[in-house]
């Protein structure tokens, strides 16, 4: 996820210009957690130059490289930026500046009328050098003060230009001010000695003060040197607002006012989903992956952990939608399992959060050498998996620092749900309801799973099962459970519990179920198999007679359809092992013995 940070200084102090490289530097610094793949800085300076460096790389690489130190100037805007509109390059990292280059800007979200915006915008004369989506802001105000608007009216007519969820800081050369405006991403200003800044979160604006304006959708703050004043975009008129004295640490900021990373992530899930699809939509390489997977012999889904379990959706996905078998596949055991049967035919889609997972890298080997086609699901751009595929499908979810995968799975399966419409030919607009769902369950749910904490607090046993389309969902509630509760928790199919497993089951004995509203009746006799031996059936399902006279314990989800359902399942599963484990002591953002990425054999 892009980050952005303006800041605005009173030169009269300064005989000289002020030094804002090392603060912007600092800034970027602050702001990297949230990753991303370029960086760029810019001052704006008395002489009525604008000093713009930037490029692909880390933080303190690009600014040793291009010397951001010993940048000067009376405003400067520092810019991370994570590719999704226009490949990462020089030409596309941010700040952009407007044709004549008088002005500067930079944004942190999407713009996903870009492509539209960029065709106007030339046949309008303008000067546009990049495919990215935040240079579309810089010229959606130039667009406006070329027609002699000032710039809080020409903010206003932009506002109603770029669709999307953005937001964005600009300014123009001989004056004194930045402007920046908020429309879905986040974005606060600060007020300091001499001095006032503007970043889309805490983390880059706490060391350098403590009084704080917190900025809404549909604002737009003016930064003086002194002060900073607010104004809606509907009409320019004023807005007032009280300055705020943050007394929280730096840690517990970054975490957005969420006490761990994890429980942040989790309720991050409606809006990264949201941001996904918008992107999908978009997406310049989505019809050649479309191709690929449609012309290929046979289809893989690779991937390890968590991401194995969406590769396992997925295939359930393709086949349900678009009527094409993929074969899910474990990375470490797709050579032993199908090397010799591999040919140039195939196409391989390897999952991964990081892109740097050495099982996965070392499966992607095994495909380059059979001639395979590769194509990526990857979070980190820029990581090795990026770098090795064909095409791949960005999860944009911005850093996810938890080593409990999350957001990325639950972006993981709707990146998965879409490509399967896609293939089978049906609209996606059904998606669009899902962020608005994901919310209303996370919420729905999150009252019912307070009880299940005490009651399963003791437990350091228990089984998760699932059928069907909420099978690999009980096989990731149950990675969840084990890796930060730490008790065994195994997932599994549910009718294969009477197989063997069901000799576990004694008085109290607890047992999960994921209930798919297409397979209550299966269910329903899996779970009278385990009540009727004593064992405790908490079942998590949409509200239905025969569950809720079934299970002992019916966590209900709100409704929706099969292909939905099995995407919300998790959300209750992720809370119940989030709470579990502050529960038995433990700290689920670091459990014991695991690191977020596995670059070992
Ligand atoms: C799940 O919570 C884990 N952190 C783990 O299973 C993870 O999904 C696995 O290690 C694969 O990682 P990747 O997606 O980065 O390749």
């Amino acid at each position: 996820m892009c980050g952005i940070f303006g800041i605005v200084t009173s030169a009269e102090t300064n005989l000289s210009e002020p030094l804002l490289g090392p603060t912007l530097t600092e800034a970027g610094r602050r702001l990297s957690y949230r990753g991303y793949d370029s960086v760029g800085c810019a001052t704006l300076r008395a002489d009525r130059s604008i000093d713009l460096r930037k490029d692909v790389g880390k933080v303190d690489q690009v600014a040793s490289r291009l010397n951001f130190q010993e940048m000067r100037g009376t405003r400067g805007i520092l810019q991370l930026r994570w590719a999704t509109f226009g490949a990462p390059s020089q030409v596309n990292a941010q700040p952009h500046l407007d044709s004549d280059g008088d002005m500067v800007g930079a944004h942190n979200g999407n713009v996903v009328n870009t492509a539209e915006l960029r065709q106007q915008f030339m046949a309008e004369g303008m000067v546009v050098r990049s495919t990215n989506d935040g240079e579309c802001c810089v010229h959606a105000v130039e667009r406006y003060i070329d027609r002699g608007e000032d710039f809080i009216a020409a903010i206003c007519h932009a506002y109603v230009d770029l669709a999307g969820d953005y937001a964005f800081v600009i300014g123009r050369v001989g004056e004194q001010e930045l402007y920046a405006v908020k429309k879905g991403s986040g974005l606060v200003a600060g007020i300091g000695e001499g001095f006032t800044c503007v970043s889309s979160d805490l983390p880059s604006i706490l060391p350098l003060t403590r009084h704080v304006v917190r900025i809404e959708d549909g604002e737009i703050v003016t930064l003086y040197p002194d002060h900073v004043e607010l104004h809606s975009v509907l009409d320019g008129s004023p807005i007032q607002r009280e300055i705020e004295i943050i007394t929280e640490s730096m840690e517990s900021a970054q975490k957005g006012g969420f006490p761990h990373f994890m429980l942040k992530e989790i309720h991050e899930q409606p809006t990264v989903a949201g941001e996904l699809l918008h992107v999908l939509a978009e997406l310049p390489e989505m019809e050649q992956i479309l191709n690929r997977l449609k012309t290929a012999r046979h289809i893989y889904f690779v991937g390890c952990g968590t991401s194995y379990h969406a590769c396992i959706l997925g295939a359930i996905y393709l086949a349900r939608l678009a009527g094409r078998p993929a074969f899910p596949i474990l990375a470490p055991q797709f050579s032993a399992q199908y090397g010799p049967a591999l040919d140039q035919s195939d196409v391989g889609l390897f999952v991964s959060q990081s892109g740097e997972t050495k099982d996965v890298i070392n499966a992607i080997q095994v495909a380059q050498s059979r001639g395979m086609g590769i194509l990526g699901m990857v979070n980190v751009v820029g990581s090795t998996l990026t770098r090795l595929s064909e095409a791949y499908l960005p999860l944009v979810c911005g850093y996810e620092i938890s080593v409990p995968a999350t957001k990325t799975f639950t972006n993981q399966v709707i990146a998965f749900l879409y490509l399967a419409m896609r293939l089978g030919g049906h609209p996606t607009d059904s998606l669009d309801q899902l962020p608005e769902l994901m919310q209303k369950t996370l919420e729905h749910v999150a009252p019912q799973i307070e009880p299940l904490v005490e009651l399963l607090a003791p437990r350091s046993d228990l089984y998760c099962l699932g059928y069907g389309l909420t099978y690999p969902i009980a096989l990731e509630g149950a990675l969840k459970m084990k890796e930060i509760t730490y008790a065994h928790c195994e997932g599994m199919l549910s009718t294969e519990f009477k197989h063997g497993p069901l000799s576990a089951v004694d008085e109290g004995y607890p047992v999960l179920f994921s209930a798919g509203p297409e397979d209550t009746p299966l269910l329903v006799s899996g779970i009278n198999e385990v009540t009727c031996r004593g064992g405790k059936a908490i079942v998590f399902g949409q509200d239905d007679p025969s569950l809720r006279s079934n299970a002992d314990i019916l966590v209900s989800l709100p409704p929706a359809g099969a292909n939905l359902n099995g995407l919300l399942s998790i959300l209750p599963l992720q809370l119940l092992s989030y709470h579990l484990s502050l529960r038995r002591g433990f700290d689920p953002d670091f459990p014991r013995n695991l690191s977020k990425t596995l670059t070992v054999d």
